[in-house]
């Protein structure tokens, strides 16, 4: 983890914040995230999925309230659906701020990401089977070029692909209304870049990084900017 200062965010950087949900207390989680954002983590069936977003929104507005020097609760997230104008869809600070911001959540591990730099999708995935392939969804989700190149471990390439990839998806906005398999990546082994995809931005205004998460997560970072990009990542531990 590096030795930055958390109230500031440099022009250059793209901040990774990690927690576990079971790491913030309840009162604090609902001292900070306001009635309406705990009814919208309330849409998740499991417990388990209801206490990763709910972590995830208070990540996000700690996260913020550090640099911008607001009280947690008080900071502006919109998150309207670009489909159906709902609140569920990419959380966005007023541009006033300048900060573009990713939130994910998968097994253990809640990521909030941030930078100036651009647009920005963050995505962990949880792979508690390693090694397991998945030939089937592994068709479905990368194009002949990945598939061709898979290595002789699958089972490890594939969720780091994934993960690169769905950063790209959260970046854009697009989710998973874009088929995966219309991206193509940078081998797992080599060092993350995108090659291609079917958007009007040049593949050289995207930038690509893997994250360390820890055992049976993956996790990728993809910010749109041609600017090189610096990822500091940083443990909840410290907002607490
Ligand atoms: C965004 C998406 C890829 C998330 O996939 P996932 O692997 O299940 O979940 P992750 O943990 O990585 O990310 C979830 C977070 O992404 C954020 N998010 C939601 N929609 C997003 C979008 N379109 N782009 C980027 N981020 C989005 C939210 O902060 C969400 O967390 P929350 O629900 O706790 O607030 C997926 O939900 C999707 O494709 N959404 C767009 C399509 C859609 O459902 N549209 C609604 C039509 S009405």
């Amino acid at each position: 983890m590096a030795n930055v200062a958390a109230d500031q965010l440099l022009d250059d950087e793209c901040r990774i914040w990690w927690a576990r949900p079971d790491q913030v207390p309840k009162s604090l989680l609902t001292t900070v995230v306001p009635e309406a954002e705990q009814r919208r983590a309330g849409r998740y069936r499991q417990r388990v999925d209801r206490l990763r977003s709910l972590t995830g929104a208070w990540l996000l507005r700690t996260a913020v309230a550090r640099i911008t020097g607001e009280r947690p609760g008080d900071v502006l997230i919109d998150r309207t659906c670009a489909d159906c104008g709902q609140q569920h869809g990419r959380p966005r600070l007023p541009d006033a701020v300048g900060i573009e911001v990713s939130v994910s959540h998968a097994g253990s591990l809640v990521a909030v990401a941030l930078t100036r730099l651009g647009d920005v999708g963050v995505d962990v995935e949880h792979a508690p089977l390693i090694g397991h392939f998945d030939h089937e969804l592994a068709e479905n989700t990368l194009s002949a070029r990945e598939l061709a190149a898979l290595s002789d471990q699958p089972g490890i390439d594939f969720p780091r692909l994934w993960v690169r990839k769905e950063a790209l998806l959260k970046a854009t906005g697009r989710g998973l209304r874009m088929p995966m398999s219309r991206i193509e990546v940078t081998p797992a082994d080599r060092p993350p870049s995108l090659l291609a995809w079917p958007l009007g931005i040049p593949v050289d205004q995207v930038r690509l990084a893997d994250l360390t998460p820890g055992q049976r997560h993956h996790a990728a970072v993809a910010v749109l900017t041609g600017a090189p990009l610096r990822v500091h990542e940083l443990h909840a531990d410290l907002l607490l």
